[in-house]
């Protein structure tokens, strides 16, 4: 595996599953394989699961770990071509990809949605770069529109969880004071769809996610509708795609607190779990008392990071 930014980057689902659970049951089998070799991860904004999960991930392959926070002790870098570098951005991100790249086998980067220019994101025009640049295999850790470690590691929860052959799984729009990016919907609604699902996504009106990821899923904007007989609620915020209303990329469209998902809603669903990707904002996407309900999975879901992390980096160093 050269890249992983989408679902179609793992292969089989079914595969990628049975290699998940293998692993998770003896997660050092497969520790000789990183035997001097090194991952890089490189992180251009916050993360407390993702950069926990993917060293773990890494060293129980063996592998030994750089983790960089481009933010904070390396120079701030400039991403754009074609600019006089006169302000406070001392290096450029085409010398410092192959620098980085020259240190390492296997590259991880966690990029960001700058959430104003919706070209540049849905272009993935950083991430791009490191895979163009840097001769390496690269996995996305979160990237402007995509978090596919994220979608695996929920895929795996809801495969250890579900307690019918074909579940119905909603992804609900929730409530939250910022604008925060599509990459996690957009990435669970296009793995739902790869994934043997009764998948449907509510939202309210303006907030429709962007095709290539949401495809021909089943769109209902009745929340309670969407949630009645639901076996799995996955609750997330997300800013307005831009997808109907171009001028509102990235804005903050609605705020209406009937969208948190509370003990209300769970009760029209059939007992439903209740997941999140964390972190969360409790009280404006969903309750203590859901998510502290003995159906919430959003612990063991974070933990699963780990089994998807190390499932992807074991096939991109089988690939050296
Ligand atoms: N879910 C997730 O990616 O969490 P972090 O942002 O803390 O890594």
């Amino acid at each position: 595996m050269k890249t992983f930014l989408h679902v179609a980057d793992i292969g089989s689902l079914q595969t990628a599953l049975q290699e998940a659970a293998e692993i998770k049951a003896d997660r050092y089998q497969f520790e000789h394989l990183g035997r001097h070799k090194t991952a890089l991860l490189i992180f251009f904004n916050n993360s407390l699961r993702t950069r926990l999960s993917t060293q773990k991930a890494a060293r129980n392959l063996g592998l030994d770990v750089i983790v960089l926070d481009v933010n904070a002790g390396a120079w701030k870098l400039e991403t754009e071509r074609g600019v006089i570098m006169d302000g406070d951005k001392s290096e450029h991100l085409l010398e410092a990809i192959p620098v980085m790249a020259s240190y390492c086998d296997v590259i991880g980067v966690r990029t960001f949605a700058g959430l104003t220019d919706r070209e540049a994101d849905y272009t993935e025009r950083i991430l791009r770069q490191f895979i163009q640049y840097s001769g390496r295999p690269v996995f996305s850790m979160e990237s402007a529109t995509a978090h596919p470690l994220q979608a695996f590691a929920d895929l795996i929860t809801i495969e250890e969880h579900k307690e019918k052959a074909r579940p119905k799984v909603v992804l609900t729009w929730a409530p939250h004071p910022r604008a925060l990016p599509q990459a996690v919907p957009n990435s669970f609604a296009e793995w739902m769809r790869a994934a043997d699902v009764d998948f449907v996504v509510t939202h309210p009106e303006g907030y429709e996610l962007d095709p290539e990821f949401v495809g021909d899923a089943r769109v209902e904007y009745d929340q309670m509708k969407a949630f009645e007989g639901a076996d799995f609620i996955y609750a997330k915020n997300w800013s307005c795609p831009g997808v109907t209303c171009p001028e509102d990329y990235g804005k903050v469209l609605h705020r209406d607190m009937s969208w948190t998902v509370d003990e209300a809603h769970m009760a029209v669903t059939n007992n439903a779990h209740f997941m999140h990707c964390l972190p969360v904002r409790r009280g404006m996407i969903v309750t203590d008392d859901v998510i502290e309900s003995p159906r919430s999975l959003v612990i063991p879901e974070a933990a699963n990071r780990e089994i998807s992390a190390t499932v992807v980096l074991k096939r991109m160093i089988e690939g050296l």
